[in-house]
């Protein structure tokens, strides 16, 4: 049998051992995607070796109608995506959307008018087909020209963006929009729960614009401010936005934020961890969340990173195949606490889609793929402690992470990438974490050897 059958059994075996619990009070559903990325030079029928803009010439033998890994999502991706969502959740009481919706594609390729026409057609589509839903917007890095150049104050791009997001915005969040592309209001209009939507490319290292700036668009302030007056008015909420703080699990060392804004982050979330339920981000077009703790080292917050639509395989130097199929998610949530109960995740698998039928399947649903009750951080927690010493659900959550794309084996070096990605959003603790799980001394050496002993055992009989 091999690790992956000998886990799958694993799984089972120790499931008929739960006591599902589930309750069907006050529980609702939203979705969330991210990372859209059309390609409107996608063109399946053309004749040259690439069948996109965005492949950056790589070629592309085997594109077909609803893509290639080399390319950003052609327009059947895009709606074919919409189309499932329809099909699998037609209702959601909101939808949560992280932005990056252009094709990588050098800036000349682009300019402020293609820019703000991409954002136009993608809002377009999901207007039409959640009519009646609420759609809780964030900009991505991609969704400004030059790409991450979001500047600290007013401009044409937040102006327009905000004007197509028209529907979507209370009269203040559009003003704070328009100066800093970032806003809050109460979640669908209910007292006691709230939405802040951040604007955190001001926070990426890219963005040259705010590189000597304190805090960009007071943006940080600001979210002290209304995190503080949540508190004080009882409210829980959701923080949304597009680049993570922390580092990427598919490359040693890679981090996003300048060191100042990782830290200022990180501060105003342990801050304010008690009235903050769940945060949603996206940008690295992978399957993974991140972890952080009080103080005193107990998990106060989980921050979930969702799978990008475009399969498109990046070109960061260092990363070694990294596609994913399209992914698209569901969060169970708590009506009235904002508690995160559950999470499905959608996706089509590519190849499969272009070559037999079109076709969206479920992935994994969270609390039944790492046996946990809920996605609560005390529960993202135990995933993470389970990831990081069981090989079982380490190969399971590392062929999630890129969406049943990778079904390679994650070895030691992979494993320690990811735990401590997942472990540690803070710069120092982050490398502290890829010594310690490194194995410099010889206790954890010895322990690690004895467990993957037992583990070994329990996996592969
Ligand atoms: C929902 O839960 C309540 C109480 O927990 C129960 O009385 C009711 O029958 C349940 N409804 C459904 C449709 O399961
Ligand atoms: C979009 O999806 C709908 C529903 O599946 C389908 O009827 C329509 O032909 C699609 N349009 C395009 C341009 O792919
Ligand atoms: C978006 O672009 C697609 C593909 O070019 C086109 O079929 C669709 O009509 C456009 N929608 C809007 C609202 O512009
Ligand atoms: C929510 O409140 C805003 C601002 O008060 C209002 O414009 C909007 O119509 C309300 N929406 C709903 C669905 O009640
Ligand atoms: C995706 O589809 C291809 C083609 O049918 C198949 O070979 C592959 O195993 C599938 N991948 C997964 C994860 O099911
Ligand atoms: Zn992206
Ligand atoms: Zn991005």
């Amino acid at each position: 049998m091999n690790l992956t059958m000998a886990c799958v059994w694993k799984i089972i075996l120790l499931n008929i051992f739960i006591v599902s619990g589930r309750s069907n009070v006050s529980k609702g559903y939203f979705w969330h995607i991210s990372d859209l990325h059309w390609d409107p030079s996608y063109d399946v029928g053309g004749n040259s070796a690439s069948k996109c803009a965005s492949s950056g010439g790589r070629p592309t033998p085997n594109a077909g109608r609803f893509g290639d890994y080399s390319c950003d999502s052609p327009w059947t991706l895009i709606n074919s995506t919409l189309s499932a969502m329809k099909g699998i959740l037609p209702d959601p009481d909101f939808i949560i959307w992280t932005g990056d919706d252009t094709p990588h594609v050098p800036n000349e390729q682009l300019g402020v008018e293609p820019v703000l026409r991409i954002i136009s057609n993608l809002t377009h589509i999901i207007k039409t087909t959640f009519p009646k839903t609420k759609v809780y917007s964030a900009m991505g890095n991609h969704d400004y020209h030059p790409k991450s150049q979001m500047p600290p104050e007013k401009n044409i791009i937040y102006e327009q963006t905000a004007n197509l997001w028209h529907d979507w915005l209370h009269a203040a969040s559009k003003e704070t929009f328009k100066i800093g592309g970032y806003y809050t209001e109460k979640l669908l209009n209910q007292t006691g729960l709230r939405v802040v939507v951040l604007n955190t490319n001001l926070y990426y290292d890219q963005n040259k614009l705010t590189e000597n700036i304190k805090d960009p668009a007071d943006q940080f302030s600001w979210a002290d401010k209304v995190l503080q007056d949540a508190a004080k008015n009882n409210e829980k909420v959701y923080i949304i936005g597009h680049v993570p703080p922390g580092f990427f699990e598919k490359k040693r060392d890679k981090a996003w934020f300048r060191k100042e804004f990782n830290k200022r982050y990180i501060d105003l979330i342990q801050k304010h961890s008690a009235v903050i339920q769940g945060q949603f981000f996206g940008h690295h077009h992978t399957d993974s969340f991140r972890m952080y703790y009080s103080s005193e080292g107990s998990p106060i917050s989980a921050m979930f990173l969702t799978p990008g639509v475009t399969p498109w395989t990046t070109t960061l130097p260092g990363v070694i195949d990294g596609g994913n199929n399209p992914g698209i998610r569901i969060f169970e949530y708590d009506t009235k606490t904002l508690l995160i109960k559950d999470i499905l995740t959608y996706y089509m698998n590519l190849t499969y889609s272009n070559v037999v039928h079109e076709r969206w399947e479920k992935e994994y649903r969270l609390t039944e793929a790492f046996r946990v009750p809920d996605a609560s951080p005390a529960s993202m927690h135990r995933v993470m402690e389970r990831i990081s010493s069981d090989k079982c659900y380490l190969q399971k959550y590392y062929e999630f992470n890129s969406v049943n794309y990778d079904l390679t084996e994650c070895h030691s070096d992979c494993r320690i990438d990811h735990v401590c990605a997942m472990r540690e959003v803070d710069f120092e603790a982050y490398e502290k974490c890829v010594v310690k799980e490194g194995g410099s001394s010889t206790a954890p050496v010895l322990f690690t050897l004895l467990l993957s002993l037992m583990l070994s055992l329990l996996c592969l009989n």
